[in-house]
């Protein structure tokens, strides 16, 4: 796996690259788990043959709290040995240098609600440093997945309002068998949260969804309530429930088909997200 740790050395690597394999990109800020093997597992049936570049920046621009950034894990060694062993061809991994020092993208509506609330400016830096990492990797594909749905679709927006040609490939969401969405956030927690509390999160959020489905004209608002009360009954945080529209990321009303729920609790003092699709059946999605 060949290393890159400046923007020159990418630049170049992208010059002279071989043309007729396509760049697949999967952005990380390393602490690397399943679910970003899965990523990497896509991108790499993607284009037959390809060249996959992961890159590694944690990205202080879109951390709201030091404490957060400071306790984002860092894990270099083990993230090396992981991409190499699922045979990644590149390895971008920038330092400091790498954020944008004056300049920033502002995400617009889509950013408004959800993270909007709960992490002002986290979007804001997500989509600066994404488009910087777009700018110098020049990817023909990215890879993002769908745990972050909000990011997911801020940058397919980006794409469409810059003109980037680069096609997104969204992958599901990876869940343990309990249920709980893999996350680099995970391993803050302990045993009894990761086990007996997290999957707390996905059973309320289907329990949700069948509240809905027996009580037709509930309102969002209502439904909210029966989903907060659930995670208080258990312990849990919520540090925001919002029932929105899929595409537009605007709040509705009324829960339907067109609609998501997102959430965001607090557990052990560690932020966790998750989002339910109530398009799909309740057994089925991920
Ligand atoms: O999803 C992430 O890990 C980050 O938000 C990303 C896309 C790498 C940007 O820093």
């Amino acid at each position: 796996m060949l290393i890159i740790k400046s923007v020159s050395e990418m630049i170049l690597w992208r010059q002279h690259c071989d043309s007729s394999k396509p760049v697949v990109l999967i952005p990380t800020m390393g602490g690397l788990h399943q679910g970003h093997a899965s990523l990497i597992k896509e991108a790499q049936c993607l284009h037959h043959p390809h060249q996959v570049v992961v890159s590694l920046f944690v990205n202080p621009l879109q951390f709201d709290r030091l404490t957060d950034l400071e306790h984002y894990p860092c894990s270099w060694d083990q993230d090396v040995e992981f991409l190499k062993q699922l045979k990644v061809d590149v390895l971008f991994a920038p330092d400091h240098d790498f954020t944008p020092r004056h300049m920033s993208i502002n995400p617009g509506a889509l950013a408004e609600s959800f993270y909007g609330h709960i992490r002002p400016g986290h979007l804001r830096g997500v989509c600066s440093i994404v488009m910087k990492l777009f700018i110098v990797i020049r990817p023909h594909t990215a890879v993002f997945g769908r745990k972050d749905y909000q990011q997911l679709q801020l940058v397919k927006q980006l794409i469409i309002d810059f003109g980037f040609d680069i096609k997104i490939h969204p992958v599901a969401t990876q869940r343990c068998a309990s249920g709980v969405a893999i996350s680099t956030r995970n391993a803050r927690l302990s045993d009894e949260a990761l086990n007996h509390k997290a999957p707390l999160i996905i059973s309320s959020l289907k329990a949700a969804h069948q509240h809905a489905i027996h009580h037709q004209r509930i309102t969002s608002a209502e439904l909210i309530d029966f989903i907060n009360d659930r995670f208080k009954t258990h312990d849990i945080c919520p540090n925001i429930v919002e029932i929105l529209h899929r595409h537009t990321l605007q709040k509705l009303d009324h829960p339907s088909p067109e609609g998501m729920i997102f959430v965001s609790v607090c557990i052990e003092g560690v932020d966790l997200i998750d989002h339910w699709d109530l398009n799909y059946s309740v057994t089925t999605q991920t």
